[in-house]
């Protein structure tokens, strides 16, 4: 089998690369080892910056978006019982929208097969081959028989545990890490959300967050333990604990329920750098990720998949090279602002077990300097909105 660009992982940057190129003429096959079902059976993101707003209209793929997705020009952050708002519109004119990233992938699914875009499921054993050299190709498994899939690019949208990252050379390749030392418990409950806005709060028995998906579908996340496992946490032991974290008057409106989906995540700041080793580009959670405060993953996985997408554009309309040449520098600048903001924003929110008295009065007075300052606000509120690309 033939393509142009050959895409390693079905989730959101791999689906939306896909349509992109579909957009230009530009054929692409994608590689996924789950199902459609299992894909979309993840609960992840749930903030979009403008950004890939806009990369999904590009797409045609905003409709549903734009009917269902809840714009949000400020949020909302506690610490202790004290609670300041940072204004998005008024800062930066731009809001974020609120919309899962499992419906994002649902609308590329159902674009893709409506294009008669090529994906296959349950791949297996997927090797990258020659990537640098000007015939690239991969090799895959799938219902017990072996394919080989030749290609003019090679696109690593496999996340973070993929085989992408792993065939740039050892001698190229340099990887910078931080693990922290909790995860985020989450759960996703058929409940009106506490608050119309998100509330990151910092308490003494550690951060959590009132997200939310619509009007009767809530997100909540505590921090936790990383030796937690999601079934030691009851559905009472988990509204009882957030009701503790959050300011008292919004404890006193939180209505429970049972939740329909409960996990942990652990958290880590990770960026591997050439984003580019001759033919294949690296895309997404394969080669970055951030811990989820502040929202960056998804948004940051757009941003890649924008730069390469103008990247081969300019390739297939008139072979120019210069695209595909910067991308690994160009999208690395905007990752490594937003792995900034995600670490600054992590850390100013989180109990740490080894935090001395002295780290809780700075992280204090970081808040009280948020609070009362707009220059503080405007900073954070462009960051969180998305750097612009
Ligand atoms: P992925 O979504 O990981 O997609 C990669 C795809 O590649 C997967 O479908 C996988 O099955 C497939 N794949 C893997 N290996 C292979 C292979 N060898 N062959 C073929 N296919 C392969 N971000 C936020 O902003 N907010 C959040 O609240 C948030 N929560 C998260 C919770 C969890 C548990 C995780 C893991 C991530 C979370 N993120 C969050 C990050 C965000 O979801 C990711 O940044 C986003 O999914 C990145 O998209 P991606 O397409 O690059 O990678
Ligand atoms: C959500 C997740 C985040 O990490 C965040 O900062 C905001 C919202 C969410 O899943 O809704």
């Amino acid at each position: 089998m033939k393509t142009q660009v050959a895409i390693i992982g079905g989730g959101p940057s791999g689906l939306l690369l896909s349509q992109l190129l579909h957009t230009r003429g530009i054929e692409s096959v994608v590689l996924e080892r789950k199902t459609r079902d299992y894909v979309l059976g993840r609960i992840r993101a749930g903030v979009l910056e403008q950004g890939l707003v806009k990369l999904m209209e590009k797409a045609g793929c905003a409709d549903r978006l734009h009917a269902e997705g809840i714009l949000h020009d400020g949020t909302l952050i506690s610490y202790g019982d004290q609670m300041f708002r940072v204004d998005f519109t008024e800062h930066t004119g731009t809001p974020v929208v609120v919309y899962g990233q499992t419906e994002v992938t649902r609308d590329l699914y159902d674009a893709r097969e409506k294009a008669g875009g090529q994906i296959a499921f349950n791949v297996e054993d997927v090797l990258i081959h020659d990537a640098d050299t000007d015939t690239p190709s991969i090799t895959y498994m799938v219902d017990g028989q072996a394919q080989r899939l030749e290609c003019d690019f090679i696109a690593g949208c496999d996340g973070f545990h993929g085989v992408s990252r792993q065939a740039i050379p050892l001698d190229v390749r340099r990887e910078y890490e931080k693990v922290y030392p909790f995860g985020w418990l989450g759960i996703l409950s058929e409940t009106p959300p506490v608050n119309h806005e998100l509330i990151y709060a910092n308490s003494p028995r550690g951060f959590a967050l009132c997200s939310m998906r619509n009007e009767n579908l809530s997100r909540y996340y505590i921090q936790c333990s990383l030796s937690d496992k999601p079934e030691d946490w009851t559905d009472a032991a988990f509204w009882q604990e957030l009701k503790r974290r959050i300011p008292a008057d919004q404890a006193a409106n939180l209505v429970t329920g049972p939740s329909i989906e409960k996990s942990i995540a652990p958290l880590r700041s990770f960026v591997t750098e050439p984003m580019r080793w001759g033919r294949l580009f690296l895309c997404g959670d394969a080669a970055h990720i951030v811990p989820p405060t502040g929202a960056k993953g998804l948004n940051t996985a757009a941003s890649d998949v924008h730069y390469l997408f103008e990247g081969l554009k300019a390739f297939y309309a008139d072979g120019r090279t210069d695209g595909i040449d910067s991308y690994s520098q160009k999208a690395l600048a905007r990752v490594w602002k937003a792995e900034r903001f995600s670490w600054w924003f992590s850390s100013l929110m989180h109990r740490y077990p080894d935090q001395s008295a002295f780290d809780l009065k700075m992280q204090v007075a970081d808040l009280e300097f948020l609070a009362s300052n707009k220059a503080a606000q405007k900073a954070m509120a462009e960051n969180y909105v998305g750097l612009p690309y």
